[in-house]
């Protein structure tokens, strides 16, 4: 089994218990290294290469479509955000009085405003409460012949939750619907093939799991999805030959640059080209199991202890990198808070405390966590 609790490689685990990648991770060595060629390439050379940053743009297309297991670089589209990604696919799509879409009720906003904005055109909003027991079939229980779209979090953000995407899309093809999966709780923590899966679009942005910086995003869609869809944000950077200013032609193009507008992230195209190398020199099944290894404990230990309440399923197949649970009579965000001051990063979610180790945090920085829990003196502090 490989080790990968490595300083040189991801040098924050010197300074800190950075148990909050659900929220925005540090970057790794290849990352900032990336990072800080491109601010020399830009001290010393300006953008006299940017022909090699197109290069680069077009690589990371690729590697992005191997990353996803996807059929081709073409159905890759990069964009800022998850939320653009899921306005792009809420815009493009052609709705009709009286279409459903069906999504967790509890989402990450990101994954709930578009939807609900489709309310203005007559479009039927069905918010679903999920179970712990069984939220797939709470979903599959409001799909109808008029649901157009059904749209889920791989991973719930607030309670850790991994959804059975297989099931969900199945239902929602039977049902004539499409398949939307937000994947930022996913990527970099497990692997998620397109090939594989029922969907027809899987959006995430760069800085959870995939350890990237903020402002990079990208969107995967199905072709024959894709072409029916109409062009919301038309834009000058989706042509082959951008800088050719004089085309009389502007039909946009079928692959995924069709939702491509203007000027791309360059730094983001940089940096994100080396996490994802990254992920994939490491292997993302030996990270995912190296994960899942931790999170096992976490939940493992969280259950042992009377007054934990856990809301994360104890089960592996239930979960990714997320792990919620509440103390009984204290204030979550006292915990927090109280964690912070020894270098113990944490978060609240509503009243829950959700922690998010990496495949790489050292396990004695997961046993510090775990020893704090029911540590003495921070129950009084933070008692409710
Ligand atoms: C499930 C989920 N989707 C999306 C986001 C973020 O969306 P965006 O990339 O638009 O900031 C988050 C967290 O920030 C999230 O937990």
């Amino acid at each position: 089994m490989p080790e990968f609790e490595n300083n040189t490689l991801f040098p924050v685990i010197d300074r800190h218990h950075w148990l909050n990648h659900a929220a925005i991770s540090a970057w790794p060595k290849p990352v900032i290294e990336a990072a800080q060629r491109f601010v020399s390439e830009n001290q010393h050379h300006g953008a006299t290469h940017y022909d090699d940053w197109m290069a680069q743009e077009d690589a990371l297309r690729r590697l992005l479509a191997t990353f996803l297991d996807a059929a081709s670089a073409e159905d890759i589209s990069l964009v800022r955000n998850t939320s653009e990604a899921l306005n792009i696919i809420a815009t493009g799509l052609s709705w009709s009085t009286g279409d459903e879409v069906v999504f967790p009720a509890n989402e990450f906003p990101s994954n709930l405003l578009p939807w609900h904005a489709l309310a203005a055109q007559g479009v039927v909003v069905k918010p679903v409460e999920l179970s712990k027991d069984a939220p797939e079939q709470d979903l599959i229980a409001h799909i109808t012949p008029r649901t157009r779209l059904v749209s889920v979090s791989a991973v719930q953000f607030d309670t850790g939750v991994r959804l059975n995407l297989d099931t969900i899309g199945r239902a929602a093809h039977e049902a004539g619907a499409l398949f939307c999966v937000d994947a930022i709780q996913m990527l970099g923590a497990l692997p998620l093939s397109t090939s594989k899966l029922p969907v027809d679009f899987v959006v995430s942005g760069s800085h959870k799991w995939l350890m990237a910086p903020e402002g990079m995003g990208f969107m995967w869609s199905r072709q024959s999805v894709r072409e029916q869809m109409s062009v919301a944000l038309p834009g000058w950077r989706m042509y082959d030959d951008p800088f050719n200013f004089n085309r009389t032609e502007w039909t946009p193009p079928l692959t995924g640059r069709r939702f491509e507008t203007g000027t791309v992230n360059m730094f983001g195209v940089h940096t994100l080209s080396a996490a994802i190398q990254l992920l994939q020199a490491l292997g993302p099944m030996e990270t995912a199991t190296a994960l899942l290894d931790r999170t096992d404990h976490v939940v493992d230990a969280l259950s042992q202890m009377t007054q934990v309440q856990l809301l994360t399923p104890r089960e592996r197949a239930r979960r990714a990198g997320i792990v919620c649970f509440q103390v009984q009579g204290t204030d979550a965000e006292c915990m927090v808070n109280q964690l912070a001051s020894d270098q113990i990063h944490v978060a609240r979610r509503g009243h829950n405390v959700r922690v998010s180790p990496h495949f790489f945090t050292p396990k004695e920085q997961i046993d510090a966590f775990l020893n704090r829990v029911t540590d003495a003196q921070w129950l009084s502090a933070c008692a409710a």
